[in-house]
């Protein structure tokens, strides 16, 4: 049996949604379906995962009344994150006729849910949406807490929406195909989950190996992490100020990601923020916030887990540009989320340009 969530919505506290999470959790489906009873489904899935991901959601497709079933693919990859995309799904669903009692159901990563959740709010003023996270990043992060949105120009999440979906199906089948470097990625979240708010689940966490991940330890986790991000949510829902918790290692990672985007050699989300965390825990040293054993304890975990493989290149006016964007900044100020300790974070910190830059340092090849 699946675990079960009970999250608020966001723009409603009177409404949640559920959240089924573990082995065999689609078993939830049907029933779900059943209730929405939509006049039409359209699946959004990512064109490199969608081979592995709708063989396992196709037997769990059945629905009481006769539906139109319809599978959108979208180019993999967060440069694909845009509203360019957004523009050619509300087509497609235009020439077909899609209307409002209509239900999208994101089958993918966070690019898909991302994305998903944004088509799904603005179409004709909004229809309803399911998550089906299909990475480990997307299942403890992404498809629960309510907001999504697309990059500009490559700056992240810089158009957006609070938008709560009717159910998050976080069934554990689909990480059997997840590459060793999207199950990193995700992982990444989890840490920084156990750093915010939970030194226990961090201590937990940071000593595991993923080979002896049973399938219960592994639901017990993502169980853990969306418990941390929905109790955060749920004090502080439009991030005025705790929700800046889950934001921690995000003002450098978001920049680096922003940077990679477009190369050769992306850097998924995880690795980009296990960067930013790393960073921005050195920056919460440094203006004496956090004691160096436990930054040494954060370092140490960030390099024996192969998050940093070498010193990354960064062009400096690229990588400040996008620190500047940050959602979190305010009058042009660079204000950011430290650690005063391990399990403990702290909103809006302001910091000056020369001291962030300081952090990067040992990490970073900053180039002029
Ligand atoms: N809205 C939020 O609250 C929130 C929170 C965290 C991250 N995000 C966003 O999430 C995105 C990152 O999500 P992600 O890491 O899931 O990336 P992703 O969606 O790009 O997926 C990563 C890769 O895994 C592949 N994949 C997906 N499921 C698979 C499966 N079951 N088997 C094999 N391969 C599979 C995909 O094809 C892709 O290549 C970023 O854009 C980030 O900004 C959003
Ligand atoms: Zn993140």
């Amino acid at each position: 049996m699946p675990k079960v969530l009970k999250a608020n919505a966001i723009h409603n506290i009177h409404s949640s949604y559920p959240i089924y999470i573990g082995v065999d959790a689609l078993s939830c489906l049907p029933n779900l379906l059943a209730q929405i009873n939509p006049s039409f489904i359209l699946i959004l899935a990512d064109e490199k995962s969608i081979d592995y991901t709708l063989p396992v959601l196709k037997p769990h497709l059945s629905t009481k009344n006769p539906v139109n079933i319809h599978l959108y693919s979208i180019p993999s990859g967060e440069k694909h994150k845009t509203l360019d995309t957004c523009h050619k799904v509300w087509q497609y669903m235009i020439d077909n006729y899609v209307d409002r009692d209509a239900l999208i159901i994101n089958l993918g990563g966070g690019t898909i849910s991302d994305i998903g959740g944004l088509v799904a709010g603005l179409y004709k003023r909004g229809i309803l949406f399911l998550n089906i996270p299909t990475t480990l990043l997307a299942q403890v992060d992404a498809s629960i807490g309510g907001k999504v949105g697309v990059n500009l120009h490559n700056g992240k999440n810089q158009i957006g929406l609070f938008n709560t979906p009717e159910a998050v199906i976080a069934d554990l089948v689909f990480l059997k195909t997840l590459p060793i470097k999207a199950f990193k990625s995700g992982y990444a979240e989890i840490l920084k989950h156990g750093l915010i708010a939970d030194k226990e689940y961090w201590k937990e966490c940071k000593s595991i190996k993923f080979n002896d991940l049973t399938t219960t330890l592994l639901t017990d986790i993502i169980y853990r992490s969306c418990e941390i991000k929905k109790s955060i949510v749920e004090e502080d829902a439009y991030e005025i100020d705790i929700r800046k918790w889950l934001n921690f290692g995000h003002t450098v990672g978001h920049a680096l990601e922003s940077v990679y985007t477009n190369t050769e050699t992306p850097l998924t989300h995880g690795e980009a923020i296990a960067i930013g965390m790393l960073i921005e825990a050195k920056l919460s040293m440094a203006m004496r916030m956090l004691s160096r054993t436990e930054f040494e304890e954060i370092e140490n975990t960030i390099l024996d887990f192969g998050y940093i493989t070498k010193i990354l290149p960064v062009p400096k006016s690229e990588f400040i540009k996008y620190l500047y964007q940050d959602k979190k900044n305010q009058q042009h100020q660079l204000r950011l989320t430290l650690l005063q300790a391990i399990g403990k974070a702290k909103e809006n910190v302001t910091v000056t340009q020369e001291q962030l830059l300081n952090a990067c340092i040992p990490y970073l090849d900053i180039q002029e």
